[in-house]
């Protein structure tokens, strides 16, 4: 989709279809003052208006012909009341809106907002918000192909925002240039999500990141088990040791040009499963399914670097996601088997379902061999969690003040939310074992809690990490206007927004 801006006045803008976000009073009746310049052309908005035509109620939709505007359709879309506006409800607004208009086949649209109204809000988190709302609803999972028949409907190919003067015109685009960035790269998680794990294996999602490096001009090295055997990485070639599929570790690392000054270094860590069966520690057949996206870890990694490479942000990034299938085999680990990390620590298997761990463990070590001044990881990592805080929030761990808030202010603004949950000493007692330095498991309460000490084993305690479990919010059963049932794409943007942040102070 193309965006832009004009300033002509919204009745004698040409479009297939003019978008007028209406805020509704606190009777949700609307409010019309922004709109004196629709009256005449639509044939009298009060009365319309009152005679309930359309109101101000969120994300209410109300089709009428152009009349003597320049427009074929004008479409009223609620933006709720003026106190409730909030980045979300405008994502939401622009779903809904931007769905319909491809429902009704227009091309071309113009978007007129009451900007008196929106006082909160700058003209680029507008832009921005508008932008994403109208992406990410249009999103098809499937995109790979794999849904035969006939085309669907095709998405309108441009949006024009009418805007009261030229300095908004320029923030708004700004605005639209990140939200582009960010609602490209949630999408490029969902898609890799909701990719078949027959399609998806390690090789392909690194064949996949790969692509996408080389699009964004970030630098992309592939690790193979010969070289993992090389690191040590135990963890890594125990969990992929049971599957046909070749484990990877995929390591990517970017720097913006043109940029003096000695930028930090931000490392991000995903979890890859590629398909999670439990291994010989075998999960229930009932959804199993839903486990492909045992990846989502990995694809918001791998979205968040694409949007932090698309727009240059002034950090470095490196980026560290082991790619592997967690499946039970004659060659897979057993309960009980003690792998060697690439850390010099051993681990005591007690579970071969609790693999993310164990992943994320050598890949976490990797990245804190650069120093880097902060380590995010995200990551499918626990049921436990999802129990916990459902499918709206992540849970966060962190062991940095500073990391911890840019990641819930993130959450606030970009609606990936995230809620804190505790890590103290005697989650690191859970996990100890009478055999190894520590066992993959703790008891059967806390089991975010008991994952994430099993992390931090692997996180030199000066390094600002922050841990994410997305088990919850990466997937959904349910459809919403701003996304299909399957992969959310939760957490490529909540990272990027969070590293724009720390990167900008
Ligand atoms: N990938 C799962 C966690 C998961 C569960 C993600 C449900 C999304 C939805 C993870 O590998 C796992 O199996 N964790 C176990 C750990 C347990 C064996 C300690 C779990 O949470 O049950
Ligand atoms: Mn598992
Ligand atoms: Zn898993």
């Amino acid at each position: 989709m193309r965006w832009s801006t004009g300033s002509v006045k919204p009745s004698v803008a040409k479009a297939d279809l003019l978008v007028v976000g209406i805020t509704g009073q606190d009777d949700d009746r609307p409010r019309l003052r922004p709109w004196r310049d629709l009256d005449k052309t639509l044939g009298g908005l009060k009365a319309l208006a009152d005679g309930q035509v359309f109101d101000g109620k969120a994300d209410k939709l109300h089709l009428l012909p152009g009349g003597r505007t320049a427009a074929a359709w004008v479409l009223t879309v609620g933006l709720g009341k003026v106190k409730d506006l909030s980045p979300q409800s405008l994502r939401k607004a622009l779903a809904a809106a931007s769905r319909r208009a491809r429902a009704v086949g227009a091309r071309t649209c113009v978007l007129a907002l009451p900007w008196s109204d929106l006082g909160d809000m700058t003209a680029e988190a507008v832009a921005r918000c508008c932008v994403e709302g109208a992406e990410l609803a249009l999103f098809r999972p499937g995109s790979e192909k794999a849904k035969t028949g006939k085309d669907a409907k095709p998405s309108p190919k441009s949006w024009k925002l009418l805007v009261p003067d030229a300095a908004i015109g320029r923030e708004a685009r700004k605005g639209f240039v990140a939200g582009e960035a960010y609602a490209e790269g949630c999408l490029f998680a969902r898609d890799l999500v909701n990719r078949p794990p027959n399609k998806l294996t390690p090789v392909a999602l690194s064949r996949a990141a790969r692509a996408m490096a080389r699009r964004e001009g970030l630098s992309c090295t592939v690790l193979g088990e010969p070289m993992l055997r090389k690191l040590g990485m135990g963890g890594i070639l125990g969990v992929g040791q049971g599957s046909r599929q070749e484990s990877k570790l995929i390591v990517m690392e970017f720097k913006p040009r043109g940029v003096r000054g000695k930028l930090p270094l931000a490392a991000l860590v995903g979890k890859g499963v590629t398909f999670d069966t439990g291994g010989i520690s075998i999960k229930p057949s009932a959804n199993m399914h839903e486990m492909k996206g045992d990846m989502g870890g990995a694809a918001a990694i791998l979205g968040a670097a694409m949007i932090i490479a698309r727009l240059r942000l002034p950090v470095r990034l490196l980026v560290v996601v082991p790619a592997v299938e967690n499946m039970p085999d004659g060659d897979a680990i057993r309960p009980g088997d003690v792998l060697s990390m690439a850390s010099g620590k051993t681990v005591e298997v007690l579970n071969t379902d609790a693999e993310g761990r164990l992943i994320l463990a050598d890949a976490l070590h990797y990245a804190g061999k650069r120093k880097p001044d902060w380590i995010v990881d995200a990551a499918t990592l626990t049921g436990s969690c999802l129990v916990a805080l459902g499918h709206e929030f992540a849970g966060l761990f962190a062991n940095d003040g500073k990391l911890g808030d840019a990641l819930r202010r993130a959450g606030g603004e970009t609606f990936e939310r995230v809620w804190p949950l505790p890590l103290v000493e005697e989650h690191h007692k859970e996990i100890e074992s009478p055999i190894a330095d520590i066992q993959n498991i703790g008891s059967r309460n806390a089991g975010a809690s008991s994952a994430a000490a099993f992390l931090e084993e692997f996180v030199d305690e000066k390094t600002a990490w922050a841990h994410l479990d997305i088990a919850g919010p990466a997937w959904t059963s349910t459809a919403s206007p701003l996304c299909p049932k399957g992969a959310t794409g939760f957490g490529a943007r909540l990272v990027a927004r969070a590293v724009e942040l720390l990167a900008g102070s």
